[in-house]
């Protein structure tokens, strides 16, 4: 058969089969991403249990409500109201007030909301908060703590507080304050004190020119991006790492080899890329080729390797054999699993929106070439030419 007629005959099962290989690839990398919450999802690297997403980010799903909260310090806990993986941000919910004051309920359990410097969350500077019940010293604070302060216009102008509690929240002596969060300390702490004051709401990426009633209100937490997955074994590593311990005792994570960098978008090692510069349709054109390549790639590893179940049966049913006997009969190895998801990951990041997060023609190749090169020693230079001829 030439090379020609065989591309010919893949391309009608390619589609097929490579929808195929992305859902198989998707359920069996879905094991490590947290199960949804309720009806929240939880993203990669959230965790909400020690089996998924990476243990750092930990965030905990209670049993009973099936709502996500976001534990802070010194047992105060806050109710998740969405999260977005790509912004690597999450909103929580500020806690309600104490009745007839002008008090939040974090305020006497853990003196506002403290966040762990350790771990990888902190407050962003698109919150604006409203410091409410402060203390007179707070007059001569850097903070806006005058009449025209937009506290008083959330406190009488948006209706969430009632006209009680507003005239509790802020007086001639007891002044509410207003001031943006993400600087140090207040990215990681919003404190509330005797001496300090005693109640706040966050407003997320406030806009002057709308009602008070249109803001929305909550606090925006940033995480940073994810790094390398924890390991055990080097088995569950790729080839362009390896599985060695981190300065956290016991543990050990896939960290890249030299020369290579950790793509925490991809999700993959990177070769190190000397040149930058590359142009959108050349990025486009890279994307497209890329998903033929892919598709070809797999659809002739699959039709060398069983040329003769395909002689015997019909087009359709020869395909769905194919895939049973290579993907799910014969328990795929742990390496083959590998490629698979590789191959999935890096078209699907060809297709992405953004071009920053795209990888270069660079990238894509080294990627493609190290993918088969796991796949299949003899297979290698085959392949290789295959999919350089296309690109
Ligand atoms: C909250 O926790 C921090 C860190 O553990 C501690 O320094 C602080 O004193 C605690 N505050 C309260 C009110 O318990
Ligand atoms: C902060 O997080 C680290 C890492 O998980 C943990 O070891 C430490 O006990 C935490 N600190 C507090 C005060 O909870
Ligand atoms: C306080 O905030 C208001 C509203 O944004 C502004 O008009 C005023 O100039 C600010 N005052 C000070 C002292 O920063
Ligand atoms: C609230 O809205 C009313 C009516 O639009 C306005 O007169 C008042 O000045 C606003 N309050 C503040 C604090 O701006
Ligand atoms: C908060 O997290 C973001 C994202 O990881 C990071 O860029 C920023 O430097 C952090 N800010 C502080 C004050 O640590």
């Amino acid at each position: 058969m030439s090379r020609q007629n065989k591309k010919q005959i893949c391309l009608a099962d390619t589609l097929l089969l490579f929808l195929l290989l992305c859902f198989f690839c998707y359920s069996s990398s879905s094991q490590k991403i947290c199960p949804n919450c309720g009806l929240l999802k939880v993203p990669y690297p959230l965790s909400t249990n020690p089996n998924c997403g990476d243990t750092d980010y930990t965030l905990h799903c209670d049993t009973h409500s099936q709502k996500l909260y976001f534990d802070a310090l010194n047992g105060s806990s806050y109710p998740v109201l969405k999260i977005n993986s790509e912004t690597q941000k999450l909103v929580i919910q500020t806690q309600p007030w104490l009745p007839n004051s002008c008090t939040t309920q974090d305020f006497p359990v853990s003196e506002g909301l403290w966040l762990n410097q350790t771990l990888p969350f902190n407050i962003s500077s698109s919150n604006t908060i409203f410091i409410f019940n402060c203390s007179p010293r707070l007059f001569v604070s850097p903070l806006n703590c005058t009449t025209s302060s937009l506290c008083h216009l959330y406190l009488e102008n948006s209706s969430r507080v009632d006209p009680t509690r507003a005239l509790q929240c802020a007086s001639s002596i007891n002044p509410c304050c207003t001031f943006i969060a993400g600087g140090l300390p207040s990215a990681y702490k919003i404190r509330l004190h005797a001496s300090g004051c005693r109640a706040f709401r966050s407003i997320i990426h406030l806009d002057k020119e709308k009602p008070a009633s249109q803001w929305e209100e909550g606090v925006e937490i940033q995480w940073d991006p994810p790094p390398e997955p924890v390991c055990k074994t080097q088995l569950e590593c790729s080839f362009t790492s390896k599985c060695l311990p981190t300065s956290k005792k016991g543990i050990s994570r896939c960290l890249c080899k030299t020369h290579y960098y950790w793509d925490h978008v991809l999700g993959v090692c990177l070769q190190k890329r000397k040149n930058l510069k590359s142009g959108l349709t050349i990025k486009i054109t890279i994307g497209v080729a890329v998903f033929f390549a892919v598709a070809v790639v797999m659809t002739t590893v699959t039709v060398r390797k069983s040329r003769k179940i395909r002689q015997k049966a019909k087009r359709a049913d020869a395909v769905m054999e194919v895939v049973d006997r290579q993907l799910v009969g014969l328990e795929p190895s742990g390496q083959v699993m590998a490629s698979v998801k590789l191959f999935c990951k890096l078209a699907l990041a060809c297709l992405r929106e953004k071009r920053g997060e795209r990888p270069t023609m660079k990238d894509v190749v080294q990627e493609l070439l190290s993918i088969i090169e796991i796949m299949n020693q003899e297979e290698v230079s085959y392949e290789a030419s295959v999919e350089l001829e296309i690109i």
